[in-house]
């Protein structure tokens, strides 16, 4: 234990205080080491943990998935970051990939680095183009930590880094009405993803969605889908817009792209609003976005996460996930009440706002990382590796078994834990 110890201690002393502090309270306190397929390793201690979190996608291809390395290993016989000014064959090819495997005049791309970025990139293209400044987002709905990203997120994310940005407002996901009266003359683009996953996994409806296409039309307001966790067939289609019948304006792309080797994101652009770059095309940089070996990673995660034996594999693997979870429904309907699905885009839905952090600590106790959704605690995000086999199935719904039998004994405890504490603060006031 002695290198992890020192590990812990320089992290502690160097990168934060604090995760270290919580990661011991809950005895958590793992470290990344080896990693492969669906699985993940403590550095030291033989801890095991299938990934069922992915980062929210980043590892959909599984950890070290054969074919991106190889990529990567060849791109790296020839190739460096590149130049952000110049033309670039790889830039371009990943470019015109993507937009060959978008519909519509979806067809320019800008690259960046993180999904923030690539938030920030569609919020400053709406806004030049429409010439109009208002972003609509929803309440619990999450594109980054970076500026405009920040601004589109929840008080919560903002509040402690000062004053609010101007011509930001939000709505309730799924509530049409709440989207039409926060429109106005000045609205320059509605923003949501396609399927907001820290609002814990809810599935909108057809007609809500085709609804907001279609209030974005009649107010000339574009339409900003980021599907930087619900794209690259994590639902069963190439894209999630796809279940809806509908074409956004912009559609913001990272996470999975890397195939967990490589930061890039991706902002793809419909045709017409290329032309903000027209007047400068030098007024948007960026350095490391697109570098020409991230580019050459995403070509091979298209290549993959498009072939139709892919995404028939992610739908066959979700009706085998629905069933299983079903039969764990019905075992702990007290504590475990619904699925939300999408292909396996998927989030299990607790009885209360306390069960989602205790069945994130029991499920690790049991060998599995899940996460709860920070802006709705009552689920869990599921979330498997696409590349997730049918005979690992067995083993994963075996812990997720005992880790619900363990969270349904602890629950009780939690309740008077958390009457104790109510009570001693009420005590303080
Ligand atoms: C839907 C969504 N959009 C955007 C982001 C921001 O991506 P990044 O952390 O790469 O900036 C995230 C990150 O979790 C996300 O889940």
């Amino acid at each position: 234990m002695k290198r992890k110890t020192a590990i812990i201690s320089d992290f502690k002393q160097h990168v934060s205080s604090q995760k270290v502090a919580f990661f011991k309270k809950y005895g958590m306190d793992f470290v990344l080491g080896e990693r492969e397929n669906i699985r993940i390793e403590d550095i030291e201690n033989g801890t095991e943990l299938i990934n069922l979190h992915c980062n929210g996608g980043v590892f959909n291809l599984g950890h070290r998935n054969p074919q991106i390395i190889a990529a990567l290993k060849e791109a790296l016989d020839h190739f460096d970051i590149g130049n952000h000014h110049f033309i670039s064959l790889e830039r371009a090819k990943a470019a015109k990939m993507l937009s060959d495997l978008m519909p519509g005049d979806l067809t320019y791309t800008v690259f960046g680095v993180s999904g923030g970025e690539a938030t920030d990139t569609a919020i400053k293209v709406a806004r030049s183009f429409t010439q109009k400044q208002k972003i609509i987002s929803v309440k619990g709905g999450y594109h980054g930590h970076t500026g405009f990203a920040l601004a589109t997120g929840d008080e919560k994310y903002r509040k402690p880094f000062g004053d609010e940005l101007p011509g930001f407002e939000q709505c309730t996901f799924g509530d049409i009405g709440s989207l039409q009266s926060a429109i106005d003359a000045n609205t320059a683009a509605v923003i949501l993803e396609t399927i907001p996953a820290t609002l814990g996994m809810p599935v909108p409806s057809p007609e809500y969605m085709q609804n907001i296409r279609q209030l974005c039309d009649e107010n000339q307001v574009l339409l900003i889908l980021d599907e930087v966790q619900s794209g690259l067939g994590r639902t069963g289609k190439l894209w999630a817009f796809e279940h809806y019948d509908i074409v956004p304006d912009i559609v913001i792309l990272g996470k999975g792209l890397s195939g967990g080797i490589y930061p890039i994101s991706a902002t793809v652009l419909r045709k017409p609003l290329e032309s903000v770059f027209h007047p400068d095309p030098f007024i948007h940089i960026s350095t490391f976005g697109g570098a020409e070996p991230g580019c050459i990673v995403l070509q091979k995660v298209l290549e993959i996460s498009s072939s139709p034996d892919f995404l028939a594999h992610v739908n066959h693997m979700a009706t085998i996930f629905k069933a299983e979870t079903d039969k764990l429904i019905e075992k702990h309907g007290s504590f475990l009440v619904g699925l939300r699905q999408k292909g396996l885009m998927m989030g299990l839905e607790l009885k209360d706002t306390d069960c989602g952090p205790l069945l994130t600590k029991t499920a690790y106790d049991n060998g599995l990382l899940i996460v709860y959704a920070n802006n709705d605690k009552r689920v869990c995000q599921l979330l498997p590796p696409l590349i997730t086999r049918e005979d690992q199935v067995p083993e994963i719904m075996a812990k997720l078994d005992k880790a619900l039998s363990k969270a349904r004994k602890l629950r009780p405890l939690l309740k008077v834990r958390n009457l104790v504490t109510g009570l001693l603060k009420s005590a303080d006031r």
